[in-house]
């Protein structure tokens, strides 16, 4: 099954491999540049399907760090042009996430150091749901007015816009990993009492707001994406049932595929992380809300991936690792179940 193609609306995807998202922290004022054209090119020319550009920021304030992907501006349009082109030149679709990091905002890249940007660094204000922080190590975030939220659902709209100009097909907002929008979900991140607060219809509402937001701009005719953490791991946070509701409400706005991760919401929390171990949630969320999913977490094996689809857990397989060890798995799978892989013509010889 893995190299059966799949569609969403107007778009088919060549086989079932999403490349997950995945910060490379490579950018000055969030501009793509060489190094992501050949990081997610060569995953395009490895025969994936789908290729997800990393978490993009739609403000300056909700980048992870300050050397983050951005779509804020028009002006980081052509350079991600550049790279929707070129995958798409391969046969494979281009996708880009859009992301707001919230309160885990303002860090330093993960080479450079641990914790939080100081003022000498650029450390800048980072907002969230509520003023509680993620960990001691992190800054303490400034609660959004009513306004703020509105603007922020602006900027992801904005950021669709964008990411159509640039030539994108797919469109994943990242409501997970304890970001802003998980952040609102979460009653243990958000303790507002309006109407963004308290009940699971008000901490969904910024969810459900951007996804409508987005559908108004991105095409009908393109597919529109989710991920999702489908649990805190914690016994009194977000959790698996709040997920299918979730997802049952952003079916009705459209949304195509919900992408089902887990966890980063909570500090110091115990996930039972093993081969696998996120793909039941995808398969409850599949069943319970009927939408289709990706899973995603310590997929690395071919057969293994294959049967994550056949026993109907998922609708696509979303890689990470395993993409940055080998930028050619799918062909490299593809021979291991002795499907017909997409080779690049220029690599033929090689095919054996
Ligand atoms: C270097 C790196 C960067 C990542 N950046 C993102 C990101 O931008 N957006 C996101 O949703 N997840 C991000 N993740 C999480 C992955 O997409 C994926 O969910 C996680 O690594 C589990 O999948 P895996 O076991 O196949 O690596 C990142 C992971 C890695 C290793």
């Amino acid at each position: 099954m893995l190299f059966t193609p799949i569609s969403f609306r107007t778009v088919t995807i060549r086989n079932r491999i999403m490349v997950s998202p995945m910060c490379q922290y490579s950018c000055e004022d969030g501009q793509a540049t060489d190094w992501h054209l050949v990081h997610l090119g060569s995953r395009a020319v490895g025969g994936a399907g789908l290729v997800m550009a990393e978490a993009t920021a739609v403000q300056a304030r909700g980048r992870i760090s300050a050397r983050d992907l951005g779509i804020w501006d028009d002006a980081h349009v052509p350079g991600l042009r550049r790279i929707a082109r070129f995958v798409g030149e391969q046969g494979a679709m281009p996708g880009i996430q859009l992301a707001h990091a919230g309160r885990k905002a303002s860090v330093m890249v993960p080479w450079e150091g641990d914790g939080a940007l100081t003022a000498a660094q650029g450390a800048w204000q980072v907002v969230g749901p509520s003023p509680t922080r993620f960990s001691s190590a992190h800054p303490v975030p400034e609660a959004l007015t009513v306004r703020e939220i509105a603007g922020v659902t602006t900027s992801f709209a904005d950021a669709a816009r964008r990411a159509l100009a640039a030539g994108f097909a797919v469109v994943e907002l990242h409501f997970a990993h304890g970001y802003l929008v998980h952040e609102f979900l979460s009653p243990l991140s958000n303790q507002r009492t309006d109407g963004y607060g308290g009940s699971f219809e008000n901490r969904t509402r910024l969810a459900r707001e951007i996804a409508r937001a987005v559908r108004a701009v991105w095409p009908e005719s393109l597919p529109l994406f989710v991920r999702i953490s489908t649990t805190d791991w914690t016994n009194d946070g977000w959790d698996v049932e709040q997920s299918v509701e979730l997802a049952r409400g952003l079916k009705a706005e459209g949304v195509d595929l919900i992408d089902c991760s887990s966890g980063g919401n909570v500090h110091g929390a115990k996930l039972p992380i093993g081969p696998g171990y996120q793909t039941p949630n995808a398969e409850r969320v599949r069943r319970e809300a009927g939408i289709p999913t990706g899973a995603v977490g310590l997929i690395t094996s071919a057969a293994q991936a294959d049967h994550v689809l056949r026993t109907g857990q998922a609708d696509m397989v979303v890689l990470a690792r395993q993409f940055l060890r080998d930028p050619y798995w799918p062909l490299h799978a593809a021979a291991e179940l002795r499907a017909d892989a997409p080779w690049p013509n220029q690599y033929l010889r090689a095919k054996t």
